[in-house]
């Protein structure tokens, strides 16, 4: 037997095991404390619970670390493209140039949408967030296809694949609809970034050109985005996944928990923080001061992570990314300067040092995203289609795990004791007197 670590509460004791993650990571194993104890634990936010056990992805916030499959992201931001590393994350291996040639070709062949679907979009309210839409609608992927194959294997397969696929024209759909333009299908000499680009940005007068830097550009961007194990949105398709509930609606519920300022919709905030200070002059240290300001709600967006103690892996490579285009497409973004201003004045002030607050991948995310001519409300769905590959990977292996159990914490009562019905005619009386 392992080690293990000792509990007494009252006047009973338990030893919980230890369990030892590949990279050292200690936890204690406590599922058995309320049988055998009668005590549940409390951990709001869940920053001391390890809700699985998982092969995925590895972080140390830390380090600053970020591996997909034990894989570096610096070296798949560096070499691998978002197909390539999407199947990584699904399958759990690199794929062989046939194994991606037969998954690229799915991507395409799986890339349409129902034509009714279309009308769904029309009748969106013109204001309507990308996110609620895209949810909506990938949650009506299930009533269009309930094929979903005979064996489980290719139930899986065919989900995986129309999801994969389906979702990128859904945005590029919902973003052609909101425009008054033809929506675009896409085309099969492209590449699953390039489509994207091309579904997004041809019109009959200006067909789309590839743009080599763009397309490099969007396959980082999604990189990054792929997985980030145990986060709200991944917690939330593993939990509504643990209900057995097909997978689209798994997914639509993650795709509402990613739309929080607080998670992916973070990158949509930080432009828009950035373009209220250069409205105000540009000038950083008031944003600052208020982010300090406890009586303040105001946080800098694009700072700070749960799990990240340091610089996050990603935001050094997105900002390289940043740098790099708009240097390829000889542009200037104000924006830039400002966040990279307000960069410089956060982490040399006390309160970030001391609160080990670094810009996050949605700190110079959005800018990347400005440059491809994304507009600012699209960045969350954006979001969400890199982070599908991860979503679809921690289901299945929620799905596939042998201790899985439908997810249902518990709570420590703190209302009224029990108490009598109190019938109406009296309630007005009590109210009266
Ligand atoms: N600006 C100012 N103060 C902050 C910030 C910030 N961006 N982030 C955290 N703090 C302070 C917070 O006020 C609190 O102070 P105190 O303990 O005195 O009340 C302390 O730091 C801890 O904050 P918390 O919210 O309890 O900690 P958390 O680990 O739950 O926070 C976070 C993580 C991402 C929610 C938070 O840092 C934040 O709100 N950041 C801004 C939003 C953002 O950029 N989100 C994107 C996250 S990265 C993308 C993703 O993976 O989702």
């Amino acid at each position: 037997m392992g080690s293990c670590a000792t509990l007494i509460a009252g006047d009973k004791k338990i030893e919980l095991p230890i369990i030892i993650g590949t990279e050292n990571e200690k936890a204690i194993d406590i599922s058995k404390i309320c049988k055998e104890l009668g005590y549940i634990t409390v951990d709001p936010g869940f920053a001391n619970t390890g809700s699985c056990k998982s092969a995925i992805t590895f972080m140390d916030g830390e380090k600053g670390i970020l591996r997909y499959r034990g894989i570096p992201v610096e070296q798949l931001a560096e070499n691998s493209t978002f197909v390539e590393t999407a199947y990584l994350l699904i399958n759990g291996t690199l794929p062989t140039e046939t194994e991606l040639k037969a998954f690229s070709s799915l991507l395409t062949e799986h890339s349409l949408l129902h034509e009714d679907m279309q009308i769904f979009y029309q009748n969106f309210p013109e204001r309507s967030h990308p996110m609620g839409i895209l949810s909506s609608m990938v949650n009506a992927l299930n009533s269009f296809y309930p094929y979903l194959g005979e064996s489980r294997e290719e139930r899986i397969n065919i989900t995986v694949t129309r999801l994969l696929s389906k979702v990128r024209t859904m945005a590029a759909m919902s973003y052609k609809i909101s425009r008054g333009h033809k929506v675009e299908y896409s085309r099969p000499d492209l590449t699953y970034c390039s489509n994207f680009l091309h579904m997004m940005f041809t019109t009959p007068v200006r067909p789309y050109v590839e743009n080599p830097d763009f397309v490099k550009a969007l396959n980082v961007f999604w990189i990054l985005h792929a997985d980030h194990e145990q986060n709200c949105s991944t917690s939330t398709v593993r939990l509504v996944g643990s209900a057995k509930v097909n997978l689209y609606s798994a997914i639509s519920a993650g795709i509402c928990a990613l739309w929080g300022p607080l998670h992916g919709g973070a990158n949509q905030a930080v432009i828009e923080m950035l373009e209220t200070i250069n409205k105000n002059g540009g000038d950083v240290t008031p944003f600052v001061k208020r982010a300090k300001d406890k009586d303040d709600p105001f946080r800098l967006m694009g700072f700070g992570h749960r799990v990240y103690k340091t610089y996050d892996p990603r935001a050094k490579i997105i900002k390289s990314v940043c740098d790099r285009l708009l240097t390829a497409t000889k542009k200037h973004d104000p924006l830039l300067d400002i966040a990279k201003k307000l960069e410089d004045v956060a982490l040399s002030d006390p309160y970030f040092i001391d609160y080990n607050l670094y810009p996050n991948v949605d700190f110079y995310s959005g800018l990347v995203l400005r440059s491809l001519g994304i507009p600012t409300n699209m960045f969350p769905v954006m979001f969400a289609i890199g982070r599908l590959p991860g979503w679809i990977a921690q289901w299945k292996e929620g799905q596939e795990d042998p201790e899985r159990a439908l997810i249902r914490p518990c709570q420590i009562y703190l209302g009224p004791k029990q108490r009598r019905y109190v019938p109406i005619e009296e309630m007005d009386r009590q109210v009266a007197s």
